[in-house]
C-alpha cells in the first residue's frame, strides 16, 4: 500500500525528512516487499547526540534494573516471534521454521546476557601495592568495569534479528547506548525487534535505529565522532570500516571459508549429515557454513556418494513452504555464485548434480575434484554450492585451510581424538569443531575469526567484556 516503515529515534517512530525511501526486494518474488526510510546525515547526528546523553543516565541505572528490562524485552521478543519470522521469510527468504528459531534464539540470548551481565559486572577486583617490588602496603586499588559509551551495531542480512541482539544486549547490560543500522534486507524484521525493546520501556534515546543507503549514511555512521565502539558482522565492508574507524574498539566478524577435513577413519554417515547441515542450511548463507570439503582420497568416492544421496533429498523452493533450499538474498548474489560455478566448469570440476537456477533460486550443487586453481577453492559463494578437494595427506588439508585469507572456523572428522586435537592446533582458525559442522552457537561460546575473518571475540561473555573498559580507583594510605 506504499507505506514506508518509520525509523526509531528519541523513543519515537519517525519519517525521514529526506522524503526518500529504500525498497526491500523479496528474494523469492523479486518484487518490492517493503520500504524503509532513507535517513540522512542530519538524522544520524541527532541519534548520536541523544545516544550520548541517554547513555550517561543509563550508566547510573542499577545493574539489576538494566537486567530486568532486558528480561522483559526478551519475553516480548518471543511473544512477537510469528510476525518477526514472517518478515524474515519475506525479506531474506529464510525458511519458515528457521525464521522462528532465529527469533526464539534471540530472546534466549537477551535473557542470557542479562543473567551473565549481572555476574560479570557485579564483580570487581581489589589489589594491594606491596606485591610489586619496592612497595609497602600503602595503596589499595579498586577496579570495576565501566561502559564504553555509544555502540554502533551493524548486523548482516543473514541474521538481522539474532546478530543485532547479540550486539544490543551485551551493550545495554554493560551500560552503553545503541545506534543500530540494520541491513537493507532484514531491516523490517530488525525494526520489529526494536519495537519489542520499545515496548519493554527502555529510556528514550538509549536505542536508536536508522535505516537507509550505505552510500548516504554508511561512512558517516562508522566515522562519526560520537561512536565509541563498532560491532559489525558482514563482508568485505568490515575491512574498509576497520581502516577508516577512529581510535575505538572494534568487534568484527567478516566471513570465512570453513574447511571440513575428513580422515580415513571418519564415520562417513556422520560426515555426510554434517556436510548437508553445515554446507546447505539457509542455502549456505552463513559465515560458519562448511565452504570446502578436504577429504582423503581413499574415502572420497564413498563420501561423495553419501552426500549426493542426501543432496537429492533436499527440498528446493519457497521459504514459506519451509524448503531446505530457498532463493539467495539478491540477484547480484546469485550472479556471483553463478560466476564461481562457471569458472569451476571451465576448469573441469566434476558436477555431481546439474547446475540449475531460476531467478535467485539456485539448486544445491556439489562440485567434486575441485583444484586450487579454481576460484571456488578459495572464495566464499554464500550460496548452496560446495566444493570437494581430494587430499592425499592430512598435511595437504591443513595446508589448504591455512593458505586461506580467512580463518573463522573449521572442522575435522576422525575417531582418533589425539589426531583431532593436533589437527585443531594446526588449523589457523578461531574455532575447530571435532566431529561436527562449524557453528557459532551455543551463543555463550567464544566466537572469533583470525586473519580476514575478524577482530576480537564474540559470544555473550566476551561481548559484555569487550563493551566495557576497566576503571580503577587507588586509595593512598598515609
Ligand atoms: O553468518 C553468521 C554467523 O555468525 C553464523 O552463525 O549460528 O549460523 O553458526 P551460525
Amino acid at each position: 500500500d506504499g507505506e514506508v516503515y518509520k525509523y526509531y529515534s528519541e523513543g519515537e517512530w519517525k519519517k525521514s525528512s529526506s522524503g526518500k525511501s529504500v525498497a526491500i526486494i523479496n528474494p523469492t518474488t523479486r518484487k518490492t516487499q517493503y520500504r524503509v526510510q532513507a535517513c540522512n546525515q542530519e538524522e544520524v547526528n541527532k541519534v548520536m547526540e541523544i545516544a550520548k546523553s541517554a547513555q550517561k543516565l543509563w550508566a547510573k541505572t542499577p545493574l539489576w534494573k538494566r537486567a530486568e528490562l532486558l528480561h522483559k524485552a526478551a519475553a516480548i521478543l518471543k511473544e512477537h516471534k510469528a510476525p518477526i519470522a514472517e518478515c524474515l521469510v519475506k525479506e531474506i527468504a529464510k525458511p519458515a521454521k528457521d525464521a522462528v528459531t532465529e527469533v526464539v534464539r534471540s530472546g534466549d540470548l537477551v535473557s542470557y546476557c542479562a543473567e551473565e551481565g549481572v555476574r560479570i559486572l557485579g564483580e570487581g577486583k581489589f589489589l594491594v601495592s606491596d606485591s610489586f617490588p619496592g612497595n609497602e602496603r600503602t595503596k589499595y586499588c579498586l577496579t570495576s568495569k565501566i561502559p564504553l559509551g555509544v555502540i554502533l551495531a551493524i548486523p548482516p542480512f543473514n541474521y538481522p534479528v539474532n546478530l543485532a541482539v547479540s550486539k544490543i544486549a551485551p551493550a545495554l547490560i554493560a551500560g552503553n547506548s545503541i545506534v543500530l543500522k540494520p541491513p537493507t534486507q532484514g531491516a523490517v524484521a530488525a525494526l520489529h525487534m526494536v519495537h519489542c525493546f520499545h515496548l519493554a520501556g527502555f529510556p528514550k534515546g538509549l536505542i536508536s535505529c536508522v535505516t537507509g543507503k550505505g552510500s548516504e549514511i554508511g561512512d558517516f555512521l562508522t566515522m562519526h565522532p560520537g561512536v565509541d565502539c563498532i560491532s559489525f558482522t558482514g563482508g568485505d565492508t568490515g575491512v574498509a570500516i576497520s581502516k577508516k574507524a577512529g581510535m575505538i574498539p572494534l568487534q568484527m566478524e567478516l566471513g570465512g571459508k570453513d574447511a571440513c577435513i575428513v580422515l580415513e577413519d571418519a564415520d562417513l554417515d556422520l560426515v555426510a549429515a554434517n556436510i548437508i547441515k553445515g554446507g546447505f542450511s539457509y542455502s549456505g548463507q552463513r559465515c560458519t557454513a562448511v565452504k570446502v570439503v578436504l577429504v582423503m582420497e581413499s574415502v572420497a568416492d564413498a563420501l561423495v556418494e553419501k552426500v549426493k544421496a542426501r543432496v537429492a533429498k533436499l527440498t528446493v523452493g519457497a521459504p514459506e513452504d519451509d524448503s531446505d533450499i530457498t532463493p539467495v538474498v539478491t540477484e547480484s548474489s546469485a550472479n556471483f555464485i553463478e560466476g564461481l560455478v562457471m569458472d569451476a566448469k571451465e576448469k573441469d570440476a566434476t558436477f555431481c548434480q546439474e547446475y540449475k537456477r531460476e531467478g535467485n533460486l539456485i539448486w544445491p550443487l556439489l562440485l567434486d575434484n575441485v583444484r586450487p586453481d579454481m576460484r571456488i577453492a578459495w572464495e566464499e559463494p554464500f550460496g548452496p554450492v560446495l566444493p570437494v578437494i581430494r587430499i592425499n595427506s592430512v598435511e595437504e588439508g591443513i595446508h589448504h585451510c591455512n593458505a586461506s585469507n580467512f580463518g573463522l572456523q573449521g572442522c575435522v572428522f576422525t575417531k582418533d581424538i589425539n589426531k583431532a586435537i593436533l589437527i585443531s592446533d594446526a588449523m589457523e582458525t578461531g574455532t575447530v569443531q571435532i566431529n561436527s559442522a562449524p557453528a557459532r552457537g551455543p551463543d555463550h561460546f567464544p566466537f572469533q575469526g583470525i586473519k580476514d575473518s575478524g577482530i576480537g571475540s564474540q559470544g555473550v561473555t566476551n561481548s559484555i567484556n569487550m563493551m566495557t573498559k576497566v576503571k580503577t580507583t587507588v586509595i593512598n594510605l598515609p
